[in-house]
Protein backbone atom coordinates (compact mmCIF):
# COMPACT_ATOMS: atom_id res chain seq x y z
CA UNK A 1 0.00 0.00 0.00
CA UNK A 2 2.61 2.47 1.16
CA UNK A 3 4.80 1.41 -2.06
CA UNK A 4 1.57 2.28 -4.06
CA UNK A 5 1.21 5.83 -2.62
CA UNK A 6 4.81 6.37 -3.26
CA UNK A 7 4.78 5.30 -7.21
CA UNK A 8 1.68 7.62 -7.56
CA UNK A 9 3.02 10.61 -5.69
CA UNK A 10 6.16 10.19 -8.19
CA UNK A 11 4.32 10.33 -11.22
CA UNK A 12 1.94 13.20 -9.86
CA UNK A 13 4.99 15.10 -9.34
CA UNK A 14 6.83 14.36 -12.08
CA UNK A 15 4.03 15.56 -14.18
CA UNK A 16 3.85 18.95 -12.33
CA UNK A 17 7.36 19.25 -12.91
CA UNK A 18 6.99 18.90 -16.95
CA UNK A 19 3.94 21.21 -16.88
CA UNK A 20 6.26 23.92 -15.29
CA UNK A 21 8.81 23.47 -17.58
CA UNK A 22 6.31 23.45 -20.41
CA UNK A 23 5.08 26.79 -19.23
CA UNK A 24 8.48 28.36 -19.40
CA UNK A 25 9.25 27.20 -22.92
CA UNK A 26 6.25 28.12 -24.45
CA UNK A 27 5.71 31.32 -21.98
CA UNK A 28 8.80 33.33 -22.92
CA UNK A 29 9.08 36.93 -21.69
CA UNK A 30 8.75 38.77 -25.09
CA UNK A 31 11.24 41.00 -24.55
CA UNK A 32 13.57 43.50 -26.95
CA UNK A 33 16.43 45.18 -25.69
CA UNK A 34 17.72 48.08 -27.82
CA UNK A 35 20.79 49.71 -27.28
CA UNK A 36 20.75 53.17 -28.31
CA UNK A 37 24.39 54.37 -27.74
CA UNK A 38 26.37 52.17 -29.90
CA UNK A 39 25.17 52.50 -33.09
CA UNK A 40 26.24 49.76 -35.71
CA UNK A 41 26.53 50.19 -39.80
CA UNK A 42 24.60 52.09 -42.18
CA UNK A 43 21.07 50.31 -43.72
CA UNK A 44 21.83 51.71 -46.98
CA UNK A 45 18.93 52.89 -48.49
CA UNK A 46 19.22 50.53 -51.36
CA UNK A 47 18.08 47.71 -49.47
CA UNK A 48 14.44 49.25 -49.96
CA UNK A 49 14.85 48.91 -53.75
CA UNK A 50 12.77 47.81 -56.73
CA UNK A 51 12.60 45.50 -59.80
CA UNK A 52 11.01 45.95 -63.26
CA UNK A 53 10.96 43.54 -65.95
CA UNK A 54 9.50 43.07 -69.24
CA UNK A 55 6.58 40.64 -67.93
CA UNK A 56 3.09 40.72 -68.37
CA UNK A 57 1.80 44.21 -67.26
CA UNK A 58 4.96 45.08 -65.11
CA UNK A 59 6.81 47.75 -68.02
CA UNK A 60 3.51 48.33 -70.63
CA UNK A 61 0.26 49.52 -68.53
CA UNK A 62 1.96 49.27 -65.26
CA UNK A 63 4.75 51.93 -66.14
CA UNK A 64 4.25 53.06 -69.39
CA UNK A 65 0.97 53.95 -70.95
CA UNK A 66 2.66 55.68 -74.36
CA UNK A 67 2.56 59.75 -74.51
CA UNK A 68 -1.23 59.57 -76.49
CA UNK A 69 -2.85 57.87 -73.46
CA UNK A 70 -5.48 59.56 -71.88
CA UNK A 71 -4.42 57.94 -68.50
CA UNK A 72 -2.39 61.13 -67.14
CA UNK A 73 1.21 60.55 -67.93
CA UNK A 74 4.48 62.06 -68.37
CA UNK A 75 6.47 61.32 -71.61
CA UNK A 76 4.10 58.29 -71.44
CA UNK A 77 5.35 57.21 -68.11
CA UNK A 78 1.80 56.82 -65.71
CA UNK A 79 1.73 60.11 -63.53
CA UNK A 80 0.07 57.93 -60.84
CA UNK A 81 2.87 55.20 -60.44
CA UNK A 82 5.41 57.96 -60.61
CA UNK A 83 4.03 59.76 -57.44
CA UNK A 84 3.53 56.47 -55.40
CA UNK A 85 6.93 55.15 -55.89
CA UNK A 86 8.31 58.82 -55.12
CA UNK A 87 6.12 58.14 -51.61
CA UNK A 88 7.70 55.41 -50.28
CA UNK A 89 11.46 57.24 -51.26
CA UNK A 90 12.32 54.30 -54.00
CA UNK A 91 16.02 54.41 -53.97
CA UNK A 92 16.54 51.89 -56.97
CA UNK A 93 14.74 50.52 -60.25
CA UNK A 94 16.46 47.38 -61.41
CA UNK A 95 15.30 47.24 -65.39
CA UNK A 96 14.86 45.26 -67.93
CA UNK A 97 15.05 41.49 -66.53
CA UNK A 98 14.94 39.10 -64.97
CA UNK A 99 15.36 36.59 -67.75
CA UNK A 100 13.85 38.99 -70.12
CA UNK A 101 17.63 41.02 -69.66
CA UNK A 102 19.54 38.20 -71.15
CA UNK A 103 17.68 38.51 -74.33
CA UNK A 104 17.62 41.90 -74.36
CA UNK A 105 19.82 43.92 -77.32
CA UNK A 106 19.61 47.37 -76.44
CA UNK A 107 19.60 49.07 -79.65
CA UNK A 108 16.08 47.57 -80.41
CA UNK A 109 15.10 50.37 -78.00
CA UNK A 110 16.69 53.53 -79.16
CA UNK A 111 15.69 55.95 -82.01
CA UNK A 112 12.26 56.72 -83.56
CA UNK A 113 9.37 54.79 -82.06
CA UNK A 114 8.20 53.78 -85.64
CA UNK A 115 11.48 52.49 -86.51
CA UNK A 116 11.75 50.50 -83.25
CA UNK A 117 12.29 46.35 -84.52
CA UNK A 118 9.58 44.22 -82.56
CA UNK A 119 10.39 41.24 -80.82
CA UNK A 120 9.00 38.28 -79.15
CA UNK A 121 9.54 38.05 -75.50
CA UNK A 122 10.51 34.48 -75.48
CA UNK A 123 10.38 34.03 -71.41
CA UNK A 124 7.30 35.82 -70.84
CA UNK A 125 3.86 34.98 -72.11
CA UNK A 126 5.34 34.73 -75.88
CA UNK A 127 3.82 38.01 -76.44
CA UNK A 128 5.02 41.01 -79.01
CA UNK A 129 7.49 43.49 -77.57
CA UNK A 130 7.40 46.36 -79.62
CA UNK A 131 10.21 48.22 -77.71
CA UNK A 132 8.41 51.65 -77.45
CA UNK A 133 10.13 50.87 -73.73
CA UNK A 134 13.77 51.53 -74.22
CA UNK A 135 16.48 52.92 -72.66
CA UNK A 136 15.52 56.51 -73.02
CA UNK A 137 12.03 56.27 -71.40
CA UNK A 138 13.88 53.88 -68.64
CA UNK A 139 15.91 56.57 -67.53
CA UNK A 140 12.98 59.40 -67.99
CA UNK A 141 11.44 57.11 -65.33
CA UNK A 142 14.48 57.41 -63.20
CA UNK A 143 14.76 60.90 -63.42
CA UNK A 144 11.10 61.33 -62.62
CA UNK A 145 11.43 58.64 -59.98
CA UNK A 146 14.56 60.72 -58.72
CA UNK A 147 16.18 57.31 -57.49
CA UNK A 148 19.36 55.28 -59.09
CA UNK A 149 18.93 53.32 -62.02
CA UNK A 150 20.09 49.66 -61.93
CA UNK A 151 20.61 48.36 -65.25
CA UNK A 152 20.92 44.77 -66.30
CA UNK A 153 23.24 43.89 -69.04
CA UNK A 154 22.49 40.76 -71.81
CA UNK A 155 25.37 38.01 -70.99
CA UNK A 156 23.55 35.16 -71.96
CA UNK A 157 22.95 36.58 -75.62
CA UNK A 158 24.80 39.06 -75.70
CA UNK A 159 28.44 40.39 -76.83
CA UNK A 160 31.00 42.48 -74.54
CA UNK A 161 31.06 44.66 -77.38
CA UNK A 162 27.22 45.20 -77.11
CA UNK A 163 27.17 45.71 -73.27
CA UNK A 164 30.17 47.76 -73.34
CA UNK A 165 28.55 50.17 -75.97
CA UNK A 166 25.74 50.42 -73.73
CA UNK A 167 27.62 51.90 -71.03
CA UNK A 168 29.26 54.37 -73.37
CA UNK A 169 25.75 55.21 -74.87
CA UNK A 170 24.51 55.51 -71.45
CA UNK A 171 27.43 57.76 -69.52
CA UNK A 172 30.00 59.23 -71.79
CA UNK A 173 30.80 63.02 -72.51
CA UNK A 174 33.09 62.08 -75.11
CA UNK A 175 32.77 62.11 -78.56
CA UNK A 176 32.75 59.08 -80.37
CA UNK A 177 29.61 56.91 -82.23
CA UNK A 178 27.81 55.68 -78.95
CA UNK A 179 27.65 59.53 -77.64
CA UNK A 180 26.63 60.62 -80.99
CA UNK A 181 24.07 58.14 -81.53
CA UNK A 182 23.06 58.90 -77.90
CA UNK A 183 22.58 62.64 -79.30
CA UNK A 184 20.75 62.43 -82.91
CA UNK A 185 18.26 60.54 -80.39
CA UNK A 186 17.45 63.06 -78.66
CA UNK A 187 20.14 63.25 -75.61
CA UNK A 188 22.71 65.39 -75.39
CA UNK A 189 24.37 65.21 -71.87
CA UNK A 190 25.23 61.37 -70.51
CA UNK A 191 23.28 60.04 -67.85
CA UNK A 192 24.18 58.83 -64.42
CA UNK A 193 23.82 54.93 -64.03
CA UNK A 194 25.27 53.65 -60.55
CA UNK A 195 24.06 49.96 -60.21
CA UNK A 196 24.94 47.80 -63.94
CA UNK A 197 24.17 43.64 -63.68
CA UNK A 198 26.52 41.60 -65.57
CA UNK A 199 23.77 38.86 -66.28
CA UNK A 200 20.99 37.55 -64.69
CA UNK A 201 21.11 34.18 -63.48
CA UNK A 202 23.29 33.22 -65.69
CA UNK A 203 23.25 29.27 -63.97
CA UNK A 204 19.70 29.19 -65.23
CA UNK A 205 17.64 31.31 -67.71
CA UNK A 206 21.27 33.35 -68.65
CA UNK A 207 22.57 31.04 -70.46
CA UNK A 208 23.00 27.73 -68.23
CA UNK A 209 26.79 28.29 -67.69
CA UNK A 210 28.49 26.18 -64.78
CA UNK A 211 30.38 29.02 -61.76
CA UNK A 212 33.57 28.33 -63.63
CA UNK A 213 32.50 29.62 -67.33
CA UNK A 214 30.43 32.27 -65.68
CA UNK A 215 33.18 33.44 -63.24
CA UNK A 216 35.16 33.92 -66.47
CA UNK A 217 33.30 35.54 -68.96
CA UNK A 218 32.16 37.71 -66.06
CA UNK A 219 35.99 38.93 -66.21
CA UNK A 220 35.72 39.55 -69.62
CA UNK A 221 32.52 41.36 -69.69
CA UNK A 222 33.92 43.94 -66.96
CA UNK A 223 37.06 44.62 -68.15
CA UNK A 224 35.04 46.46 -70.78
CA UNK A 225 32.21 47.88 -68.79
CA UNK A 226 34.28 51.72 -68.60
CA UNK A 227 33.86 54.32 -65.86
CA UNK A 228 33.59 57.36 -67.72
CA UNK A 229 33.92 60.71 -66.27
CA UNK A 230 31.61 61.44 -63.90
CA UNK A 231 30.29 57.88 -63.40
CA UNK A 232 31.01 54.99 -61.67
CA UNK A 233 29.57 52.16 -62.33
CA UNK A 234 28.80 49.79 -58.94
CA UNK A 235 29.50 46.05 -60.73
CA UNK A 236 27.13 43.60 -59.70
CA UNK A 237 28.40 39.75 -60.99
CA UNK A 238 25.74 37.38 -61.34
CA UNK A 239 25.24 35.65 -57.79
CA UNK A 240 23.39 32.43 -56.85
CA UNK A 241 20.12 31.08 -56.00
CA UNK A 242 19.24 29.85 -52.69
CA UNK A 243 21.62 27.28 -50.56
CA UNK A 244 24.11 27.64 -53.66
CA UNK A 245 27.06 28.24 -51.74
CA UNK A 246 28.83 26.40 -54.76
CA UNK A 247 28.25 29.21 -56.62
CA UNK A 248 29.10 32.05 -54.49
CA UNK A 249 32.87 29.75 -53.09
CA UNK A 250 33.76 29.74 -57.27
CA UNK A 251 33.24 33.79 -57.69
CA UNK A 252 35.18 34.81 -54.55
CA UNK A 253 37.80 32.40 -54.66
CA UNK A 254 39.36 33.78 -57.71
CA UNK A 255 41.98 35.89 -57.54
CA UNK A 256 41.33 37.43 -60.70
CA UNK A 257 37.72 38.69 -59.63
CA UNK A 258 38.83 40.77 -56.90
CA UNK A 259 38.45 44.00 -58.67
CA UNK A 260 35.75 42.89 -61.41
CA UNK A 261 32.46 43.48 -59.32
CA UNK A 262 31.19 45.34 -55.95
CA UNK A 263 28.85 43.45 -55.91
CA UNK A 264 27.50 39.77 -55.86
CA UNK A 265 23.50 38.73 -56.29
CA UNK A 266 21.22 36.72 -54.71
CA UNK A 267 18.11 35.14 -55.51
CA UNK A 268 15.80 34.00 -53.15
CA UNK A 269 11.69 33.12 -53.47
CA UNK A 270 9.46 31.59 -51.15
CA UNK A 271 7.19 29.56 -52.98
CA UNK A 272 4.98 27.71 -49.89
CA UNK A 273 3.33 24.34 -51.92
CA UNK A 274 6.46 24.20 -53.95
CA UNK A 275 6.76 24.98 -57.54
CA UNK A 276 4.24 22.18 -58.73
CA UNK A 277 1.61 23.07 -56.48
CA UNK A 278 2.19 26.80 -55.39
CA UNK A 279 -0.23 28.66 -52.83
CA UNK A 280 -3.41 30.81 -54.00
CA UNK A 281 -2.31 34.53 -53.16
CA UNK A 282 -5.38 35.02 -51.41
CA UNK A 283 -7.37 31.43 -50.86
CA UNK A 284 -5.05 29.68 -48.20
CA UNK A 285 -5.29 28.23 -44.72
CA UNK A 286 -3.45 29.06 -41.35
CA UNK A 287 -0.42 26.29 -42.47
CA UNK A 288 0.15 28.21 -45.86
CA UNK A 289 0.30 31.30 -43.74
CA UNK A 290 2.67 29.58 -41.32
CA UNK A 291 5.07 28.05 -44.38
CA UNK A 292 5.28 31.16 -45.94
CA UNK A 293 6.88 32.74 -42.85
CA UNK A 294 8.73 29.78 -42.00
CA UNK A 295 10.14 30.14 -45.41
CA UNK A 296 10.59 33.62 -45.53
CA UNK A 297 12.78 33.01 -42.13
CA UNK A 298 15.06 31.13 -44.33
CA UNK A 299 16.27 34.27 -46.21
CA UNK A 300 18.34 34.90 -43.03
CA UNK A 301 20.29 31.36 -42.98
CA UNK A 302 20.60 31.53 -46.85
CA UNK A 303 22.55 35.31 -45.97
CA UNK A 304 24.51 33.37 -43.45
CA UNK A 305 25.76 31.01 -45.60
CA UNK A 306 26.77 33.47 -47.99
CA UNK A 307 28.11 35.97 -46.13
CA UNK A 308 30.54 33.90 -44.63
CA UNK A 309 31.92 32.49 -47.65
CA UNK A 310 32.19 36.25 -48.50
CA UNK A 311 33.66 36.88 -45.21
CA UNK A 312 36.72 34.45 -45.90
CA UNK A 313 37.93 35.77 -48.89
CA UNK A 314 36.74 39.40 -48.39
CA UNK A 315 37.33 39.78 -44.65
CA UNK A 316 37.54 43.87 -45.23
CA UNK A 317 34.04 43.72 -46.47
CA UNK A 318 34.18 45.59 -49.86
CA UNK A 319 31.91 43.77 -51.91
CA UNK A 320 28.04 43.41 -51.03
CA UNK A 321 25.16 41.37 -51.27
CA UNK A 322 22.60 42.21 -53.63
CA UNK A 323 19.38 40.17 -53.23
CA UNK A 324 18.29 41.61 -56.33
CA UNK A 325 15.08 39.20 -56.38
CA UNK A 326 13.17 38.50 -53.34
CA UNK A 327 9.43 37.75 -52.48
CA UNK A 328 6.34 35.64 -52.37
CA UNK A 329 5.51 33.88 -55.55
CA UNK A 330 2.20 32.20 -55.66
CA UNK A 331 -0.30 31.21 -58.25
CA UNK A 332 -1.25 33.55 -60.98
CA UNK A 333 -4.51 35.09 -60.78
CA UNK A 334 -7.33 33.04 -61.91
CA UNK A 335 -7.91 33.58 -65.68
CA UNK A 336 -5.25 35.29 -66.12
CA UNK A 337 -1.89 34.55 -68.67
CA UNK A 338 0.43 32.22 -66.27
CA UNK A 339 3.15 33.64 -68.49
CA UNK A 340 2.36 37.05 -66.94
CA UNK A 341 2.69 36.19 -62.94
CA UNK A 342 -0.04 38.59 -62.15
CA UNK A 343 -0.63 37.52 -57.68
CA UNK A 344 -2.78 39.65 -55.66
CA UNK A 345 -1.28 40.65 -52.68
CA UNK A 346 -2.80 40.30 -49.10
CA UNK A 347 -2.11 40.77 -45.27
CA UNK A 348 0.34 38.03 -45.96
CA UNK A 349 2.61 39.32 -48.43
CA UNK A 350 2.72 42.54 -45.71
CA UNK A 351 4.17 40.35 -42.78
CA UNK A 352 6.52 38.94 -45.61
CA UNK A 353 8.03 42.46 -45.94
CA UNK A 354 8.41 43.31 -42.83
CA UNK A 355 10.31 40.13 -42.00
CA UNK A 356 12.89 40.49 -44.99
CA UNK A 357 13.22 44.23 -44.06
CA UNK A 358 14.28 43.16 -40.54
CA UNK A 359 16.48 40.54 -41.85
CA UNK A 360 17.92 42.95 -44.42
CA UNK A 361 18.59 45.67 -41.56
CA UNK A 362 20.30 42.52 -39.40
CA UNK A 363 22.81 42.14 -41.91
CA UNK A 364 23.19 46.18 -43.06
CA UNK A 365 27.18 44.91 -42.83
CA UNK A 366 27.23 43.21 -46.06
CA UNK A 367 23.41 43.20 -47.60
CA UNK A 368 24.01 46.59 -49.92
CA UNK A 369 20.94 46.12 -52.70
CA UNK A 370 17.73 44.74 -52.10
CA UNK A 371 15.17 44.32 -55.17
CA UNK A 372 11.30 43.11 -54.75
CA UNK A 373 9.99 41.13 -56.97
CA UNK A 374 8.59 42.92 -58.90
CA UNK A 375 7.16 46.90 -59.04
CA UNK A 376 3.94 46.87 -60.61
CA UNK A 377 1.44 43.55 -61.48
CA UNK A 378 4.48 41.03 -61.19
CA UNK A 379 4.61 38.38 -58.49
CA UNK A 380 4.25 40.28 -54.76
CA UNK A 381 3.78 43.92 -56.40
CA UNK A 382 3.43 47.14 -54.54
CA UNK A 383 1.08 48.63 -57.39
CA UNK A 384 -1.43 46.83 -58.75
CA UNK A 385 -3.08 48.90 -62.09
CA UNK A 386 -6.30 48.13 -64.50
CA UNK A 387 -6.71 50.60 -67.20
CA UNK A 388 -6.88 53.92 -65.49
CA UNK A 389 -7.42 52.52 -61.63
CA UNK A 390 -4.23 52.08 -59.45
CA UNK A 391 -4.23 50.18 -56.01
CA UNK A 392 -1.42 50.12 -53.39
CA UNK A 393 -1.03 46.73 -51.86
CA UNK A 394 -0.39 45.84 -48.48
CA UNK A 395 3.24 45.64 -49.29
CA UNK A 396 3.43 48.81 -50.80
CA UNK A 397 2.41 50.05 -47.25
CA UNK A 398 5.05 48.14 -45.69
CA UNK A 399 7.60 49.88 -48.23
CA UNK A 400 6.09 53.21 -46.70
CA UNK A 401 6.18 52.65 -42.93
CA UNK A 402 9.49 51.04 -43.48
CA UNK A 403 11.34 54.12 -45.62
CA UNK A 404 12.69 55.31 -41.60
CA UNK A 405 15.22 53.19 -41.77
CA UNK A 406 16.58 53.96 -44.67
CA UNK A 407 20.35 55.65 -44.19
CA UNK A 408 19.75 54.80 -40.77
CA UNK A 409 22.39 53.52 -38.98
CA UNK A 410 21.07 50.02 -37.43
CA UNK A 411 20.76 49.36 -33.42
CA UNK A 412 22.24 46.67 -31.52
CA UNK A 413 18.93 44.63 -30.36
CA UNK A 414 18.39 41.29 -28.16
CA UNK A 415 15.11 39.51 -29.00
CA UNK A 416 13.50 37.06 -26.55
CA UNK A 417 10.69 36.21 -28.15
CA UNK A 418 7.95 33.09 -27.86
CA UNK A 419 7.15 31.13 -31.05
CA UNK A 420 4.19 30.62 -33.42
CA UNK A 421 3.61 26.82 -33.36
CA UNK A 422 2.29 24.94 -35.96
CA UNK A 423 1.91 21.26 -35.61
CA UNK A 424 5.41 20.27 -35.01
CA UNK A 425 7.05 23.27 -36.58
CA UNK A 426 7.75 26.27 -34.70
CA UNK A 427 9.50 30.34 -35.47
CA UNK A 428 10.00 32.95 -34.39
CA UNK A 429 6.35 34.57 -33.33
CA UNK A 430 8.07 38.43 -33.09
CA UNK A 431 9.99 39.80 -35.73
CA UNK A 432 12.30 42.99 -35.00
CA UNK A 433 14.82 45.67 -35.94
CA UNK A 434 15.73 48.94 -34.81
CA UNK A 435 17.91 52.08 -36.42
CA UNK A 436 18.74 55.65 -35.66
CA UNK A 437 18.65 58.07 -37.78
CA UNK A 438 20.41 61.02 -38.60
CA UNK A 439 18.52 63.51 -36.31
CA UNK A 440 18.56 60.92 -33.73
CA UNK A 441 15.04 59.41 -33.90
CA UNK A 442 14.79 55.78 -33.25
CA UNK A 443 12.69 53.78 -35.32
CA UNK A 444 11.75 50.29 -34.25
CA UNK A 445 10.00 47.72 -37.09
CA UNK A 446 7.71 44.56 -35.44
CA UNK A 447 5.52 42.24 -36.96
CA UNK A 448 3.48 40.00 -35.13
CA UNK A 449 2.99 37.10 -37.14
CA UNK A 450 0.53 34.91 -35.12
CA UNK A 451 -3.35 35.71 -36.68
CA UNK A 452 -4.44 34.80 -33.03
CA UNK A 453 -2.84 36.38 -30.41
CA UNK A 454 -2.52 39.55 -29.26
CA UNK A 455 1.24 39.90 -28.14
CA UNK A 456 2.99 42.33 -25.19
CA UNK A 457 6.54 43.02 -26.03
CA UNK A 458 8.83 44.98 -23.53
CA UNK A 459 11.38 46.78 -24.95
CA UNK A 460 13.99 48.66 -22.59
CA UNK A 461 15.74 51.15 -24.42
CA UNK A 462 19.28 51.15 -23.13
CA UNK A 463 21.40 54.73 -23.40
CA UNK A 464 18.73 57.17 -24.31
CA UNK A 465 15.64 58.68 -22.96
CA UNK A 466 12.73 60.12 -25.37
CA UNK A 467 10.56 62.69 -24.77
CA UNK A 468 7.51 61.25 -27.44
CA UNK A 469 7.09 58.06 -29.03
CA UNK A 470 4.15 57.85 -31.68
CA UNK A 471 3.38 54.93 -33.77
CA UNK A 472 1.65 53.08 -37.17
CA UNK A 473 -0.16 49.50 -37.38
CA UNK A 474 -1.18 47.67 -40.35
CA UNK A 475 -3.41 45.07 -39.99
CA UNK A 476 -7.11 43.73 -40.92
CA UNK A 477 -9.75 40.75 -39.98
CA UNK A 478 -8.59 38.35 -41.96
CA UNK A 479 -5.43 37.03 -42.83
CA UNK A 480 -5.91 37.05 -46.21
CA UNK A 481 -7.35 40.73 -46.53
CA UNK A 482 -6.33 42.58 -49.73
CA UNK A 483 -6.99 45.80 -51.46
CA UNK A 484 -9.02 45.28 -54.50
CA UNK A 485 -10.06 47.93 -57.44
CA UNK A 486 -13.40 47.94 -55.66
CA UNK A 487 -11.98 48.12 -52.52
CA UNK A 488 -8.85 49.61 -52.30
CA UNK A 489 -8.27 50.62 -48.79
CA UNK A 490 -9.27 47.34 -46.87
CA UNK A 491 -5.88 46.93 -45.14
CA UNK A 492 -3.99 50.09 -44.92
CA UNK A 493 -1.95 51.45 -41.63
CA UNK A 494 -3.62 53.45 -39.11
CA UNK A 495 -2.10 55.45 -35.95
CA UNK A 496 -0.95 52.86 -33.16
CA UNK A 497 -1.41 54.38 -29.59
CA UNK A 498 -0.99 51.05 -28.09
CA UNK A 499 2.18 51.39 -26.02
CA UNK A 500 3.38 52.89 -22.85
CA UNK A 501 6.55 54.59 -22.65
CA UNK A 502 8.11 54.83 -18.87
CA UNK A 503 11.61 54.78 -17.21
CA UNK A 504 13.42 54.27 -20.29
CA UNK A 505 11.05 51.10 -21.45
CA UNK A 506 8.53 50.94 -23.83
CA UNK A 507 5.71 48.08 -23.67
CA UNK A 508 4.40 47.35 -26.89
CA UNK A 509 0.75 45.55 -27.39
CA UNK A 510 0.64 43.96 -30.51
CA UNK A 511 -2.29 42.82 -32.25
CA UNK A 512 -2.52 39.53 -33.86
CA UNK A 513 -1.35 39.33 -37.56
CA UNK A 514 0.20 42.96 -37.55
CA UNK A 515 3.00 45.12 -38.52
CA UNK A 516 3.89 47.93 -36.66
CA UNK A 517 6.39 51.27 -36.86
CA UNK A 518 7.29 53.07 -34.10
CA UNK A 519 8.82 56.39 -33.88
CA UNK A 520 10.94 58.00 -30.84
CA UNK A 521 12.33 61.01 -30.35
O1 LIG B 1 10.99 37.75 -61.35
C1 LIG B 1 10.64 36.77 -62.28
C2 LIG B 1 11.82 35.94 -62.75
O2 LIG B 1 12.33 35.20 -61.69
C3 LIG B 1 13.02 36.71 -63.24
O3 LIG B 1 12.90 37.09 -64.57
C4 LIG B 1 14.14 35.74 -63.07
O4 LIG B 1 15.37 36.36 -62.87
C5 LIG B 1 13.69 34.89 -61.89
O5 LIG B 1 13.85 33.55 -62.12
Amino acid sequence: MRRLFLIILVLVLSSVINLVAQEQVTDKPNQLVIITNNAGPVISKDIYGHFSEHLGSCIYGGIWVGKDSKIPNTEGIRNDVVSALREIKIPNLRWPGGCFADTYHWKDGIGPQEERASIINTHWGGVTEDNSFGTHEFMKLIELLDCDAYICGNVGSGTVKEMAEWVEYLTSDSDSPMTRLRKKNGREDPWKVRYFGIGNENWGCGGNMTADFYSDIMRQYSTYLRNFVGNRLYKIACGATNYDFEWTETLMKEPKNRNMFQGLSLHYYSVPGGWGDKNSATDFTEEDWFETFRLNYEMDRIIEGHKAIMDRYDPRNTKGIVIDEWGNWFEVEPGTNPGFLYQQNSLRDAITAAIHFNIFNHHADRVKVANLAQTVNVLQAVILTKDDKMVLTPTYHVFRMFKVHQDARLLNTDLVCEDYVMGDRSIPAISASASMDQEGKVHISLANLNPDKEITLTCPLIGGNYNSVSGEVLTAGKMNAYNSFDNPEVVKPTDFKKFKYKDGTLTVTMPPKSVIILELK
